[in-house]
């Protein structure tokens, strides 16, 4: 599925990736971790070790979003039908913008698409956890519409590190 939505100054297309495009959903996030892996909880060189049939089953349990600027895939995140905390009905992850591409209303971008399918997909409610000391990642999820919710929490996979969890609501969304 794919939307084109004019942002700032871009027209950037948006695309639901299904488990066939695998191998686009591995590209990106690799480039994720490869700039940025301290905003995230895996890590390059155990990603980098997974197998085809490992990438799919990511794929398919967490949506990937993929945003397009003249041909190049330069934003992603993930979704993840669940029960979360704080009426969460879905959980958002692996949010990355390409660092030549930021700024510019990516992000977004990726998060009008969600809302577009949130009655169809069950994504009203949106929760996700971004480490304390990311302040711009906080700043832009702000910007959005996201509140932080509930005292920060001890991660499983990095100890010693802490998460803020955020929630926003699509109807309430700016
Ligand atoms: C966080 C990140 C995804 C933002 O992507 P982006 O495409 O630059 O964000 P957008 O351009 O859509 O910005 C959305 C809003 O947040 C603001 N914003 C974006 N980055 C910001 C920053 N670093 N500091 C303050 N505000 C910021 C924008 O000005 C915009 O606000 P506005 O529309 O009200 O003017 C990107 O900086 C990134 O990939 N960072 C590294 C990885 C990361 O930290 N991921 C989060 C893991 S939880």
């Amino acid at each position: 599925m794919t939307l084109e939505i004019s942002s700032r100054d871009s027209n950037t297309k948006v695309i639901l990736l299904s488990e066939d495009d695998w191998a686009r959903y591995r590209d990106i996030r690799l480039a994720a971790l490869a700039h940025d892996e301290s905003a995230f909880g895996g890590n390059y060189d155990s990603e980098s070790e997974f197998t085809e049939s490992t990438w799919r089953q990511k794929a398919s349990q967490y949506v990937g979003i993929l945003a397009v600027i003249d041909g190049a895939d330069c934003g992603f995140m993930t979704v993840e039908n669940l029960k979360g905390d704080f009426g969460a009905t879905c959980w958002v992850g692996s949010c990355w913008v390409d660092p030549k591409f930021r700024q510019r209303g990516v992000l977004r971008s990726l998060f009008s698409f969600v809302d577009s399918l949130a009655d169809q997909r069950n994504w009203g409610v949106q929760g996700l956890g971004v480490w304390v000391d990311n302040s711009g990642a906080i700043s832009a999820y702000e910007n959005i519409g996201f509140e932080k919710m509930g005292e920060p929490q001890e991660s499983s996979r990095k100890a010693g590190m802490f998460y803020q969890r955020m929630i926003r609501s699509v109807k309430e969304a700016s």
